[in-house]
Order: C-alpha cells, then sequence, then structure tokens
C-alpha cells in the first residue's frame, strides 16, 4: 500500500529541522510540522533523529515497538520495502521512525544507517521531516546533507543567536546554504533584540516566525497532543499550517544575501 509501485522514481522531500543549541522549539516544531503536512493530503514520515534523548514518543504519546536501533540491526536488508516496518504509525497517520530507547545505542546509529533509511524513506512519503538534533554532531551533519531543506532554528536569546549563527556559518562552510530556512521560535517574547532584526544578524533575508505560548506549549507536550491536533486555531498552530502552505508551495530555501543591519554587522564581527 505504502510503497509506490506506480511511480518507480517519488522521491520524497527532506526537511531537517536543527539548532545550534538544544530546547528551542525544534522537537515541537518538527512534530506539529509533520502532522500540518499530513493534513494535505500527502504521505509523512517523521524520523526522531535526537538519538540519545529523543522525545517525539512524548510529544506524540506513542510507544514504539521498533525503533531505528532496531533497523540498524538489520542495515544491510533494509530497502524500501520494509523499511517502513520499523515505524510506528500515529493517529494523525505520520509514520514515526523513533529514536534508540537508551542513550548508549545513539552510537550505533551510523552515517550509513541514516543514509540508507532515509533512501528507502523517500521512495514511501511524499516528506520526510527529521528531527535532526541540536549542534554539530556527525548525525545531524549526516541529516543537514541529505536535506532538500534545512530549518535552522533559533529564539531570541543572545546565546541562541550567538550559536545559530555559528551553526549558519558551518552550513555556509559546507556551501549548503541554499536550502536554508530560519525559524525564529517565541518571536515575541521578551528580548532587547527585535524579531525582525534576527534575519540581517543571521544574514538570511527572510524567516518564519512562530509566537510565545508556554502555557500552550507545556501542556501539549504533557499530554502528548501536538498543538495543530488538538488546538489548531492558536497562534502556535497557525504558523506551522504557514510553514507547512510555504513547504507544500514550494517556497523558500535560497533566502540568503540580504546585506546585514548595523546589528547583524555587530555580530558578523570576527
Ligand atoms: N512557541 C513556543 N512557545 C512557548 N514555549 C515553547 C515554544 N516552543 C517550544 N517551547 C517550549 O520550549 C521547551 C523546549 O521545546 P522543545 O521542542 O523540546 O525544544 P528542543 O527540541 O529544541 O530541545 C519546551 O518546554 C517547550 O514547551
Ligand atoms: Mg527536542
Amino acid at each position: 500500500m505504502m510503497a509506490d509501485q506506480e511511480n518507480e522514481n517519488k522521491r520524497g522531500e527532506i526537511i531537517a529541522v536543527s539548532s545550534a543549541k538544544g530546547g528551542v522549539g525544534k522537537t515541537i516544531i518538527a512534530t506539529n510540522l509533520a502532522l500540518a503536512l499530513k493534513k494535505k493530503n500527502v504521505e509523512v514520515a517523521l524520523i526522531d533523529g535526537e538519538f540519545q534523548f529523543g522525545d517525539i514518543g512524548l510529544a506524540l504519546d506513542i510507544q514504539p515497538s521498533f525503533t531505528i536501533k532496531d533497523l540498524s540491526e538489520e542495515i544491510d536488508r533494509i530497502d524500501e520495502h520494509n523499511v517502513t516496518n520499523y515505524m510506528t504509525r500515529h493517529e494523525s497517520g505520520v509514520h514515526v521512525l523513533s529514536a534508540p530507547d537508551r542513550p548508549e545505542f545513539a552510537e550505533l546509529i551510523t552515517t550509513e544507517v541514516i543514509q540508507k533509511s532515509l533512501q528507502a524513506l523517500t521512495k514511501n512519503f511524499d516528506y520526510i521531516v527529521v528531527d535532526a538534533g541540536h549542534g554539530i554532531k556527525d548525525s545531524t551533519i549526516d541529516f543537514i546533507e541529505a536535506a532538500d531543506r534545512v530549518i535552522a532554528v533559533t529564539t531570541l536569546e543572545v546565546s541562541s543567536l550567538k550559536n545559530t549563527k555559528l551553526l549558519i556559518e558551518t552550513i555556509h562552510q559546507l556551501e549548503l546554504q541554499d536550502k536554508l530556512n530560519l525559524v525564529v521560535n517565541r518571536y515575541n517574547m521578551e528580548s532587547l533584540i527585535k524579531p525582525d532584526e534576527v534575519p540581517s544578524m543571521l544574514r538570511i533575508s527572510e524567516a518564519d516566525y512562530i509566537p510565545n505560548n508556554f502555557k500552550m506549549a507545556a501542556q501539549s507536550m504533557n499530554l502528548g497532543i501536538p498543538l495543530v491536533t488538538s488546538r489548531t486555531k492558536s497562534d502556535i498552530s497557525k504558523s506551522i499550517f504557514k510553514m507547512a502552505e510555504g513547504i507544500i508551495s514550494n517556497q523558500g530555501g535560497s533566502r540568503l544575501g540580504n546585506k546585514p543591519s548595523i546589528i547583524g554587522k555587530m555580530f558578523s564581527k570576527k
């Protein structure tokens, strides 16, 4: 049913949601984005790429029978026909490839496992959303390199902005900047830095903005029910649906190139 027999060349779009630091909203964004895309009548996979301490099981209230660790043990036999056996179907219809259930298993998930999994998944799904984990570790780079679209998530906190700048510089060094999108999460939180200053600060021409609503975000995580399901009219959900629209209509990417503002220059000082 899932493997598209009619179209051998079917190839899904890989969207890697990354960040410099943890705690900026990657898991919430990846999870809600996957569910928002699913509502568009497309097939969606969600990979928990935070291999040590993956939270997607919590965010979606699912108990996986298998994880990417099980898949890694059979890596020589993995193909588009059996990859979905290792996934958990969420009631939304999104298929989840879960993170290992213990942190020490994270190191078993090699570049080969990541590449083969993605290759097999792109044959089954229209969109593969990855919570690519934070920082610049091997697995994050593997996801960023394989992705068609990389979403870098930041907040307005100075440390988040400083480190996002370094992450973006690394993405430039890898010459992957053309697929980079910026998301400013919790953009209306109290901060000395104005949200609309952030793109130029990070030398990106545009960003998507997600509002701050701590109570709603925390409650959704506690219940394991994403906001795009339970609170479709909430401000957070609206901005996630807008992101999904942009992805479906294939906007974004190549958003770099704006001249940095004064503050941007301040931040770009070597
Ligand atoms: N838009 C938001 N408004 C308010 N709180 C948020 C928002 N996005 C995320 N949070 C909160 O920030 C914390 C980290 O979010 P999470 O998605 O787990 O981040 P990450 O995956 O980057 O570590 C959680 O407590 C979450 O409820
Ligand atoms: Mg997370």
